[in-house]
């Protein structure tokens, strides 16, 4: 395994500690919680856990699936306890990027449920400013390159329609990922938030303001907790 391989696993595994018996659990989308998945499973087998999880996409159902993770609709629940997920950036007032994997919308109802959120990851996704990371907007397809004008009116930065191939990626709900190329100059994400959700074909964009308690960051020096001073987990 190379060296960010091992600190997202480091990282995955760590996150594990905040989850306990009888919690219902969001998971994740990502490379790294994907090792959260996997050690969520492994207590599971293992050591009698008893959880009950919400995927947050149709990859991490798969998984949680195969690793004996009982699934919930979100739906049927009267909050989660808890959700850990990746992100691709976030800044020291814990505001995040997130939709590299094209999860966003999901992620973000899911975080939305949640009572708290940890996040995994490791030393490169801390920033300064957010935005070096493009920002992905999630979009209808339907007049979908409108839609990209509109945002790139706005954001005053080259937008994208994310692509597999020839083809637009689709995401799980059938919609369009534009990324914005916006650069590490995002110093106020709630006001963008606001201002990006405004445009109609607009879904959901993946700024994720003011939702993470803790972020459990891999370093080659060790695994360190960041716990954010507004949240709502106690040190
Ligand atoms: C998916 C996400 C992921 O959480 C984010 O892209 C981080 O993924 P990884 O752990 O693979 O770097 O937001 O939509």
């Amino acid at each position: 395994m190379d060296r960010v391989e091992l600190l997202k696993q480091q990282a995955g595994i760590e996150a594990c500690k905040y989850v306990t018996n009888g919690m219902k659990v969001g998971l994740g989308t990502g490379s790294t919680v994907k090792y959260t998945v996997i050690e969520l499973g492994r207590r599971i087998a293992e050591e009698g856990l008893e959880i009950v999880g919400v995927p947050t996409s149709l990859a991490t159902e798969k998984l949680a699936t195969k690793v004996g993770i009982t699934l919930v609709e979100l739906s049927d629940c009267d909050n989660l306890d808890i959700v850990i997920d990746g992100a691709d950036e976030f800044d020291s007032e814990f505001n995040l990027i997130k939709g590299g994997g094209a999860a966003l919308l999901r992620e973000k109802i899911v975080a939305q449920e949640s009572l708290s959120m940890v996040v995994v990851a490791d030393e490169r996704k801390m920033v300064e400013t957010l935005g070096a990371f493009p920002l992905p907007i999630e979009i209808t397809p339907f007049s979908h390159q409108a839609t990209i004008r509109q945002l790139t009116k706005l954001l005053d930065c080259r937008v994208n329609c994310r692509m597999a191939g020839d083809n637009p990626v689709v995401t799980d709900n059938g919609n369009y990922i534009a990324d914005a190329h916006c650069g590490p100059k995002i110093t106020d994400p709630v006001n963008l938030e606001i201002e990006i959700l405004k445009i109609a074909g607009v879904v959901q964009v993946g700024l994720f303001n003011n939702m993470c308690d803790v972020v459990v960051l891999a370093k080659d020096s060790g695994v360190e907790i960041k716990n954010n001073p507004n949240g709502r987990i106690p040190n």
